[in-house]
């Protein structure tokens, strides 16, 4: 299943992350896939904000991983990108069907450590604040549910 829509605006990106959340639960493994500037992160803070966690998100390119433990479930923000040609180690396992929700940026660099079965969200920059925005479930049943809800609820 697999889902486009658009915004026009990071307020209207960040809405779409806090609507998501009212279908999601513990253990999914959402992936974010888009160039840098895209709005990976600003999606991710609607996310954040819907489970009422009150710190602020920021990329955590340089940790690698961020851990949001005092919301509703706990959040685990991994961006990869540092991680193309290093070591790849990051114990993922240990956060992906967890207890809380898994987002990944820059999936790609680590695409052999990933479930196969992800929601993956891919965010194109079509020019000024617009962005397109690609929901995809690939062979997921689960998460082709997930799109369907969205949808309709959109
Ligand atoms: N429609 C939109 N959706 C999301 N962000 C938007 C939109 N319009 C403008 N922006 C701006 O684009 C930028 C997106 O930055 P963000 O940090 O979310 O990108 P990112 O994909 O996480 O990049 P990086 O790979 O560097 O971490 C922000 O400055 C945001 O305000
Ligand atoms: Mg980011």
């Amino acid at each position: 299943m697999k889902y486009t829509f658009f915004t026009k605006s990071a307020a209207e990106t960040t809405a779409f992350g806090s609507h998501i959340v009212n279908f999601l639960q513990a253990g999914d493994v959402i992936t974010m896939t888009g160039d840098l500037g895209a709005g990976k992160t600003t999606l991710a803070r609607g996310i954040a904000s819907a489970l009422k966690i009150e710190e602020k998100v920021i990329s955590p390119t340089f940790n690698i991983m961020k851990c949001y433990f005092f919301g509703t479930i706990p959040l685990y923000h991994i961006d990869a990108y540092r991680l193309e040609d290093g070591n790849k180690d990051i114990g993922l396992e240990e956060y992906i069907e967890g207890d809380g929700i898994c987002l990944i940026e820059w999936p790609q660099y680590i695409e052999e450590l990933l479930p196969k079965e992800r929601l993956e969200i891919r965010i194109i920059n079509v020019g000024n604040d617009d962005r397109e925005i690609t929901l995809d479930s690939a062979d997921s049943e689960h998460y082709a549910k997930i799109i369907q809800q969205l949808k309709e609820g959109l």
